[in-house]
């Protein structure tokens, strides 16, 4: 089949985390937004020559260190706009040079191609998805069959819990899920597949997921994470 998307996203699993770095690339203008830039910019940087990109922009789902450590380096090799959220430059506090602060629901032209900024808090109060026709860039807050800890500064669960019980509402069921880690199974996955099979999108109480997440689930299950069942029995 052939592809007739004005774009294609590129991944790079790059550093000690299993971090993923994205490529978004509009086909027709050749320029390409990076995603969470970090540890490997060499490779980011080869693999836009090799495709023939040229990166305008860097857009950051969150200011974690492990998501963040290569924009200084992208910086001295390109011309790119930095793009995050209003509320996560507030929460990071650091001093930015020149970036584009968004709120939920903007879009982002890329050439043809348009991208829009989902604000899902939770992991941080910033963080964003990023959504380009059915593909979504989800950072630490969706992974394959996981979610982003809470416990961390600025990690709140009960807005986790919020997060992504409207993903599961909002989206469609075939969006792909590109997340900011590879913790799981295999790299990518679908929101229905999510649904099915993540078990932070089984829980019903606010009270029994925000248990789950911070006391019983790091101690309980291990990467890389596989799927539960929705009918299995969840502690309470
Ligand atoms: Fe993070």
């Amino acid at each position: 089949m052939s592809d007739t998307r004005p774009f294609s996203i590129h991944a790079l699993e790059v550093g000690p985390m299993e971090n993923f770095v994205y490529l978004i690339h509009d086909h027709k203008s050749g320029r390409a937004a990076v995603v969470d830039p970090a540890w490997d910019v060499p490779a980011v940087l080869a693999l836009a020559r090799r495709q023939g990109m040229q990166i305008t922009d860097i857009l950051l789902t969150h200011s974690h260190h492990d998501h963040i450590n290569g924009i200084d380096a992208v910086l001295q090799h390109t011309d790119a706009r930095l793009h995050l959220l209003k509320a996560e430059a507030q929460f990071w506090g650091q001093n930015l040079a020149r970036p584009t602060l968004h709120h939920g629901g903007d879009e982002i032209r890329l050439g043809d191609t348009t991208i829009r900024v989902l604000h899902t808090p939770g992991h941080t109060p910033g963080s964003a998805c990023y959504q380009v026709n059915n593909e979504l860039i989800t950072g630490d807050t969706l992974f394959v069959f996981g979610c982003g800890r809470c416990d961390l500064a600025g990690g709140d669960p009960e807005q986790m819990f919020v997060t992504l019980k409207d993903m599961a509402e909002q989206l469609p069921a075939e969006t792909r899920i590109f997340p900011g880690h590879n913790y799981a199974s295999k790299p990518t996955t679908t929101m229905e597949e999510q649904i099915e099979g993540n078990p932070f999108m089984h829980f019903d109480s606010v009270d029994r997921f925000v248990r789950y997440r911070m006391h019983y689930h790091d101690s309980h299950r291990d990467a890389p994470y596989g799927p539960i069942c929705k009918g299995d029995e969840m502690p309470d």
